[in-house]
């Protein structure tokens, strides 16, 4: 038995970590869920939005399944994702965008993986205000350290996976201090890949490439910022935020958890997704090497697909969370 940190999370976060207990249990994955508490719920009722015995969980298990957190929007609430990718050095950020099969969207050939640097960028909080409140500037910090290590993870996944490129997305045409430093470690990283090319993309024209012409990228790296906003774009285009999973990879520990966020607008009403969450699930159980659990439980959820009434509302069903875990469940 393996132990693995669940951390439920906020909003829809028990209902889908509920929805993969149960499919794990069914399929008898030997993995034995810690479940501890974390988030604004949390922190509502006691001050503290990660208690320690979070952090004493992860820290000895190594290996967590995390629902979304809450981040309220404005000052005094700092995210907790950030916290945690920071506090344990989690690197990569993994978001495999593919093709649900059997599911009908509005495009058939996306299959992409994008890596986006998860430590630093915009977002390690720098931010002021000057005292008139007239001018607000945020710091955006690029180091070689961070951004080689990434390159090199997206370069890896390419060579293992005998891709002919690798993509970089950046701004360094008007960022040209920072966004620059990232894009000349790429070309640096690439030139210890003969086989593979580095493409160099603008972050915008990005966007607009990734939606006319998605079946041309199979590996994105970015930066922070850009990778997030990329994400969710590229969810979009195989059917919305409930299908994408990610996984946020550092050299001692890793925390699985679904691109999405704790959607406060469906929570507690047994109608959300929980397929985003079961795929993260699955690429934990790749990592750990339990390949036949990994195959029999994507079956099992694919096959679901072939019906669009079993689905949930968000991709045009009838099916609440349940009804759908339970038909997974059912084809096992
Ligand atoms: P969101 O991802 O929670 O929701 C965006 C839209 O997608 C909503 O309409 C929601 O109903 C829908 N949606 C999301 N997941 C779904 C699912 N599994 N099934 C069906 N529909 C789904 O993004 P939003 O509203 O911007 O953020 C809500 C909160 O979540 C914020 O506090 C934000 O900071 C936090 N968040 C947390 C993340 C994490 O824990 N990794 C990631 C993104 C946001």
């Amino acid at each position: 038995m393996v132990r693995v940190t669940l951390i439920p999370g906020d909003g829809i976060g028990k209902e889908i970590s509920k929805s993969v207990i149960n499919i794990f249990n069914k399929a008898n994955v030997p993995i034995e869920f810690e479940t501890v508490n974390a988030g604004f719920e949390v922190f509502k009722e006691t001050g503290n939005a990660i208690p320690n015995e979070v952090y004493e969980s992860i820290e000895k298990n190594k290996l967590a399944l995390k629902g979304p957190l809450t981040t309220e929007v404005g000052i005094g609430y700092r995210s907790l994702n950030v916290a945690l990718r920071k506090k344990y050095d989690l690197y990569a950020n993994i978001r495999e965008i593919k093709n649900i099969p059997n599911l009908k969207s509005k495009y058939d050939n996306v299959d992409l993986v994008i890596f986006r640097e998860n430590t630093e960028g915009l977002y390690i909080g720098e931010e002021t205000l000057s005292y008139d409140k007239e001018e607000a500037i945020a710091l955006k910090k690029i180091t070689k350290k961070k951004s080689n290590r990434i390159i090199k993870k997206a370069f890896e996944y390419a060579r293992d996976n005998d891709l002919k490129k690798v993509t970089v997305a950046h701004k360094a045409n008007i960022l040209k201090v920072t966004d620059g430093l990232f894009l000349d470690c790429a070309r640096e990283i690439s030139k210890e890949y003969e086989k593979i090319e580095l493409e160099e993309v603008i972050i915008d024209n990005m966007c607009m490439q990734l939606v006319m012409h998605p079946e041309r990228y199979k590996c994105i790296v970015t930066m922070n910022l850009y990778g997030d906003i990329l994400s969710d774009l590229a969810a979009g285009l195989i059917g919305g935020l409930g299908l994408a999973p990610s996984s946020n990879i550092g050299d001692d520990i890793s925390i699985f958890e679904a691109v999405h966020g704790s959607a406060p607008d469906i929570a507690g009403k047994n109608i959300a997704n929980p397929t985003a969450l079961i795929l993260s699930s699955l690429s934990m159980l790749k990592a750990l090497n339990m390949i036949d659990e990994e195959n029999k439980i994507r079956k099992a959820l694919y096959k679901v697909f072939e019906s669009k009434e079993k689905l949930t509302k968000d991709l045009g069903g009838i099916f609440s969370t349940t009804e759908f875990t339970d038909e997974i469940i059912k084809n096992l």
